[in-house]
């Protein structure tokens, strides 16, 4: 399945491998023609959802950021993957990931030690260099290229680094996540917006991440677009203002019992329910959970294909009040999305021993000074584009029997809202079409033109790219200034006027309409 969806995300002009003409290196893509709008879509639909509806700020922060900021944060001591090397072919490979394939295939063996493997896996990520080489030995691992002996693990920085200006050692990095430049310029934002808790400060934007050898499309690259928002708030009133909105709003959470005992079944409680239980640590990361799960839904990824996995004491940083990770079912297994952590006021804290400036605020009703804790939904903007291919894409088949793949997008974020195709380029047709299409761009909708080939070609070419309406122009047309639009999943076809085309379009798309 995925190499089929990579194929076509390629050939459709979705994706395109950096530099290839120079060999693709494993870890970048770029999005092509077709994706680009797609991508923009995703980004501005989380603007809405995170930032607009809720009063939240968005900024931009820099992409290099100095080697104190990253020392103060932790990434510099510890944001790293355990690295092994094969003695014999010097390929380097990621210890855990080594371990975990290992351990997977062990357990999709089956028998009595499924329950022990599975706990091995879960002790996985916090394991220690020295006790991942000692875990290879134990299990007998050796390099999966050539069957050499591993050396002992060694631990890799993921970070790209770099000199600031021509001093050399005047070291700088690309960010590793977006995060950290919206707590550096947190004071500023704060106070202009008049010093009140709590605010949400978000950014969408890329970071960069030397993967040891990433070989999983746009699941695992080394640089890609990231949506964080960091909620600050004061930690005497953990309270979302639109709580009661979501409260009542089902989640289905693999919780860490399930996990531990080896059943990974997910229970599906409300919001409200799963912070009175405890399992959620407040109201604002319930609050957050309940928005991702609508936010996937509308991205045209079934609810019963993700759940929020209650991440283990053991793969938890000591600050953490609790961390949930969206996982969505892919072609790669389960895949983490979206992580969502309650932060404490680690990083402001971190941040301001590092740089000896006062990060705390006032808080009036209190009348006293205090660090505001943090909760943050980060998100991926790629590894949501993949699920959103693997989950939308349809085989053949559909109420035309047709026998071209397509991809049933929700229109809100299909690459192109509507395609106007003339039925011939004569007879004054074409220029008919050329004129809708300058009024429906001009009216703001994103408008695909085609005129080449046989209608039938041209329906299947949207079809295949997701354009949820085809709107043809034909002698009627001339005559009548009316068109036919027709639905991508079941090709029927209704007449319209032109002239209420912009409106009638703009409502299908906020409705997702996609039958007639
Ligand atoms: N500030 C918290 C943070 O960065 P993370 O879990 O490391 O947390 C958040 O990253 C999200 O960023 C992930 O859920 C994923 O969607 C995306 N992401 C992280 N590393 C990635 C990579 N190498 N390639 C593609 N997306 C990645």
């Amino acid at each position: 399945m995925k190499e089929e969806i990579m194929e076509i995300a390629l050939k459709r002009g979705f994706l395109i491998p950096s530099n290839e003409i120079y060999g693709h290196i494993s870890g970048f893509y770029e999005y092509g023609s077709i994706g680009t709008p797609m991508k923009r879509k995703i980004e501005r639909a989380w603007r809405e959802l995170f930032l607009y509806r809720d009063g939240n700020y968005e900024i931009e922060t820099a992409n290099v950021l100095p080697e104190a900021v990253l020392r103060a944060s932790g990434h510099l001591a510890n944001f790293g993957d355990p690295l092994a090397e094969c003695k014999s072919c010097k390929k380097r490979f990621r210890a855990d990931t080594l371990v975990a394939d290992h351990l997977e295939a062990e357990v999709k063996k089956g028998g009595p030690h499924v329950k022990r493997l599975k706990e091995h896996l879960a002790r996985l990520a916090g394991m220690k260099p020295e006790e991942m080489s000692a875990k290879i030995r134990e299990l007998g691992i050796k390099c999966p290229e050539c069957k050499g002996e591993l050396a002992e693990v060694g631990w890799f920085n993921l970070m790209f680094r770099t000199n600031i200006g021509p001093i050399e050692g005047n070291a700088g990095y690309l960010r590793p996540e977006t995060a950290q430049g919206i707590f550096t310029a947190f004071p500023r934002v704060f106070r202009a917006h008049g010093g009140k808790l709590p605010i949400g400060i978000g950014q969408v934007g890329r970071s960069f991440r030397n993967e040891i050898s990433p070989r999983q499309g746009l699941i695992r690259l080394r640089e890609f677009t990231q949506m964080e928002l960091e909620y600050f708030f004061n930690p005497a009133h953990p309270q979302h203002p639109k709580f009661a909105e979501v409260a009542d709003s089902k989640l289905r959470i693999l919780t860490r019992e399930s996990q531990k005992d080896g059943k990974d079944e997910e229970t599906e409680m409300t919001a409200a329910d799963a912070v009175a239980k405890g399992i959620i640590p407040n109201e604002i990361l319930a609050y957050f959970l309940v928005r991702e799960s609508q936010f996937y839904a509308g991205m045209g990824v079934p609810s019963e294909k993700f759940r929020f996995r209650h991440m283990l004491a053991e793969e938890t940083p000591h600050y953490s009040g609790g961390n949930f990770d969206l996982e969505v079912s892919t072609s790669y297994g389960w895949v983490e999305t979206i992580g969502t952590a309650y932060r404490t006021d680690f990083d402001l804290r971190s941040h301001q021993e590092a740089s000896k400036q006062d990060l705390s605020v006032f808080v009036e009703e209190e009348k006293r000074r205090i660090l505001p804790h943090v909760v943050e939904p980060s998100m991926g903007v790629d590894r949501l584009f993949w699920c959103i291919l693997e989950h939308c894409y349809r085989e053949n088949g559909g109420a035309e029997g047709r026998d071209w793949s397509w991809f049933d997008f929700p229109p809100s974020v299909a690459p192109f809202g509507c395609a106007v195709l003339p039925l011939m380029k004569k007879d004054g047709l074409k220029e008919k079409a050329e004129e809708i299409v300058s009024q429906l761009r001009d009216a703001g909708l994103s408008c695909y033109y085609d005129e080449s080939g046989s209608i039938g070609r041209r329906y299947a070419r949207q079809d295949e790219i997701g354009t949820p309406y085809c709107i043809t122009i034909d002698y009627d047309t001339l005559k009548d200034g009316t068109v036919t639009i027709r639905f991508r999943n079941d090709g029927k076809q209704v007449r319209l006027k032109v002239a209420e085309l912009p409106s009638i379009l703009r409502d299908y798309i906020r409705n997702g309409k996609v039958t007639a």
